[in-house]
C-alpha cells in the first residue's frame, strides 16, 4: 500500500514509526506545514501532490479538526484513494456525506482510531452487527478526562495541572476544551451508535456536560460517599429512537469502572444475544493511536467493504424516559435529586448561561 500522510503530530509520527517497520505499507509522502530535517521520506507542503500523484492508494489523515481535513478527505474520495483517519470530528460532523463519497467512489474509508485510541472498539462492534441486535453502547471514551479525575482522585491533585500534564503527554486534544467539556467523547459515542445501530444520529442533539466545573471539594465529597466520578458517554436504543447523553457519573469505589485508571478507556456494548462484551486499553497516544491506524490500512489491503456497516437510519435523540439521581452542587450547596437526562442538562444549561458555580454528576445504579 503506498500512503500519503498527512500530519506529523503525536499521533502521525507515531504512525509514521508503524507503517516503515511494516512490509505491506510505504509512505510515499507525507505533507507537512514545513519540511522536517529528521524525517527520510518525501515531503510535500502542497496537499495537490498527494492528491494528484497516481501512486498514492490511500491517505492516511491525521492533522485532526475540521478544516482543511474536510477538503483533504473529500478530494481523496473524489481520487479513488482510500482514506483512513483518526478525526473523530470530521467523520462525526460529515458522517453521511463521506460514506457516501466512499461508496459512490469504490474507495474505503476506515476511522477506528477515532473512538478508543488503540482499542479496535469501532470494528469489533461492525463485526457484530451482522450477528446480533445491539441496543447500547456504553462507557469512558475520553482518556483525557480519566486521567485528570484518576490524579484527582488517588492523588489529591489540582484539576489545573492534570490538565496540562494530560496536555504534555499528548493525550489531549489541540484545544483541549473539546476534551474537558466532554465533546470528544460525545464524537465517539455519536459514532459507536451510529455504527452499532445502523444509525444517522447528529452530534448536535447529544447532551453533554463535561468536568471543567469539577472541583476538589466535590471529589473529597464523593470520597466520603465511596464513589468515584468518571465521564460516561451513553447511548441506547428505545421505543423512540435513540436516548444518548454524555455526563459525570459516580461509580461505587469497589465497581470495575472505579479502577479504569489514567488515559484507559472501559467501553461497553449491549446486544440481545451475546449479551454485554467490554473493551480495556489505552485510549489516547501516539503508538496505541496509530496501531490502530495501520490496522485499518492492513483491513483495507484484505479488500474490506467502503464503511464499517451499510445503514444509516436518520433517528432523532430522545432523553425523556431515562429517570436518575444525581448529585447537584450550586452556590447553595449540595443536594441529590431525581432528574431525567433532559431535565437535568436543562438545569445545566440554566446555570452555564447565567454563569453561575454548578457541577452535576448522575448516581449509577448498582
Ligand atoms: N483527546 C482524546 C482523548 C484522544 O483524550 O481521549 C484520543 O481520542
Amino acid at each position: 500500500m503506498k500512503i500519503g500522510l498527512l500530519g506529523f503530530g503525536t499521533v502521525g509520527s507515531a504512525f509514521y514509526a508503524l507503517a516503515r517497520e511494516c512490509d505491506q505499507t510505504e509512505i510515499a509522502r507525507l505533507l507537512v506545514l514545513e519540511k522536517l530535517p529528521q524525517v527520510a521520506c518525501e515531503q510535500t507542503t502542497d496537499y495537490a501532490d498527494i492528491v494528484n500523484d497516481p501512486a498514492i492508494d490511500t491517505v492516511v489523515e491525521l492533522i485532526g479538526g475540521l478544516h482543511p481535513a474536510y477538503e483533504f478527505v473529500t478530494a481523496a474520495l473524489k481520487a479513488g484513494k482510500n482514506v483512513v483517519t483518526a478525526n473523530k470530528q470530521l467523520v462525526c460532523a460529515c458522517y453521511d456525506e463521506l460514506i457516501a463519497l466512499a461508496e459512490q467512489n469504490g474507495v474505503a474509508l476506515r476511522c477506528t482510531a477515532a473512538a478508543g485510541g488503540g482499542i479496535p472498539w469501532l470494528h469489533s462492534l461492525a463485526r457484530l452487527t451482522p450477528c446480533d441486535r445491539i441496543t447500547a453502547v456504553s462507557g469512558i471514551m475520553n482518556g483525557t478526562t480519566n486521567y485528570i479525575l484518576s490524579a484527582m482522585t488517588d492523588q489529591g491533585t489540582d484539576y489545573a495541572d492534570n490538565l496540562r500534564e494530560a496536555q504534555r503527554l499528548g493525550y489531549a486534544e489541540a484545544d483541549p476544551t473539546a476534551d474537558v467539556e466532554g465533546y470528544d467523547a460525545r464524537r465517539k459515542l455519536v459514532l459507536s451508535a451510529n455504527i452499532a445501530f445502523g444509525v444517522s444520529i447528529r452530534e448536535e442533539e447529544v447532551p453533554c456536560f463535561g468536568i471543567s466545573g469539577i472541583t476538589a471539594q466535590d471529589i473529597a465529597a464523593f470520597k466520603r460517599l465511596g464513589l468515584v466520578c468518571k465521564l460516561i458517554a451513553h447511548a441506547e436504543l428505545t421505543v423512540k429512537g435513540v436516548a444518548a447523553c454524555v455526563e459525570p457519573v459516580l461509580f461505587p469505589v469497589s465497581g470495575q469502572m472505579a479502577h479504569v485508571n489514567g488515559p484507559d478507556n472501559l467501553i461497553s456494548l449491549k446486544a440481545q444475544r451475546v449479551g454485554v462484551q467490554s473493551f480495556a486499553g489505552a485510549g489516547a497516544g501516539g503508538f496505541p493511536t496509530a496501531s490502530n491506524v495501520l490496522a485499518d490500512c492492513l483491513e483495507i489491503m484484505d479488500g474490506c467493504a467502503p464503511f464499517y456497516v451499510r445503514e444509516r437510519k436518520p433517528l432523532s435523540v430522545q432523553n425523556d424516559g431515562l429517570r436518575q439521581r444525581y448529585y447537584v452542587r450550586t452556590a447553595d450547596g449540595t443536594d441529590s435529586r431525581l432528574l431525567t437526562v433532559r431535565e437535568a442538562h436543562a438545569l445545566a444549561a440554566t446555570y452555564k448561561n447565567n454563569q453561575q458555580p454548578f457541577f452535576m454528576a448522575a448516581v449509577a445504579e448498582e
